[in-house]
């Protein structure tokens, strides 16, 4: 594993942020891989697998700083208009990083966590993603959640179809329905909502991703394709984070 406090760089940034107000989750929009390619005349794909490279780091260092939620927007239910190709690749990359983390991810104490429906995934990589699920589910650090196929619409409508479906067979009454109950149905149920979610690649979007858990989010767009978003950077971006002034739709407690 990387060792994020070695260089003095990262140190130094480390030194200065604050310990104690470090966002419990953190959401990553990871764009801009097929343009970091084609800025060195290679293929999208090889951005795709470089890709990997930044997000291996990212979720080491995410681990070692002591951040609980990190949420990875992997593959969005958009991403089937792409050609067949570079879907296949995008698999096997998920695939290949699985095997080759996993070990490693589980004696770290990091829990996978899917977002998203994940049965219209070629079967053996769906298999492949359940059975990291499974054998990191009684981890205590880090929960890694992995954004695939997934699109913020299709989440709060599947949501919706199960409380019509408890309301029908009385196991939920229609007056009990408030956000905290409808927050329930989604897939993320048991995390809280992104404090902070970064775009690389400039791109000022959200794509579908955490519509409904992202209402108080922190944006922090990046320059930086995904590729050369290493660890320094999220660091960087930490204390951008920490240096906003998050109230919430009130106002700031000095004013009261
Ligand atoms: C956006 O780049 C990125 C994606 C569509 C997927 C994110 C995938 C990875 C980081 C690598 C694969 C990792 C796993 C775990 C599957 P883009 O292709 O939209 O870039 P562009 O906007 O420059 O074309």
């Amino acid at each position: 594993m990387i060792n994020i406090w070695k260089t003095n760089k990262n140190k130094k940034i480390l030194d200065n942020l604050d310990r104690d107000r470090l966002p419990l989750h953190i959401a990553i929009i990871m764009d801009g891989n097929g343009r970091w390619a084609r800025q060195r005349g290679l293929p999208r794909t090889v951005g795709h697998r470089a890709g990997v490279e930044a997000l291996r780091g990212i979720v080491q260092c995410c681990s070692q700083i002591g951040i609980k939620y990190l949420t990875v927007y992997a593959f969005s239910t958009e991403n089937w208009k792409r050609p067949q190709y570079e879907i296949g690749i995008l698999m096997s990359l998920l695939k290949e990083y699985i095997r080759l983390e996993l070990k490693e991810l589980h004696s770290n104490e990091v829990r996978i966590h899917v977002l998203g429906n994940i049965s219209q995934l070629p079967k053996d990589v769906g298999e492949q993603v359940l059975k990291a699920c499974d054998k990191t589910r009684n981890n205590k650090g880090l929960v890694l959640n992995l954004a695939l196929n997934y699109g913020g619409r299709a989440e709060i409508i599947q949501a919706l179809q199960a409380i019509v479906d408890d309301v029908i067979n009385n196991n939920l009454s229609l007056e009990s329905i408030n956000e905290e109950v409808f927050a329930n149905y989604l897939y993320t149920a048991d995390c809280p909502d992104p404090d902070l979610v970064i775009r690389t690649s400039g791109e000022m979007r959200l794509s579908n991703f955490l519509l409904w858990q992202a209402a108080y989010s922190e944006i922090v767009v990046v320059d930086e394709c995904w590729p050369d978003f290493k660890e320094e950077s999220l660091l960087d971006t930490i204390r951008v984070y920490q240096n906003r002034d998050r109230r919430f739709g009130g106002i700031k407690k000095v004013e009261e």
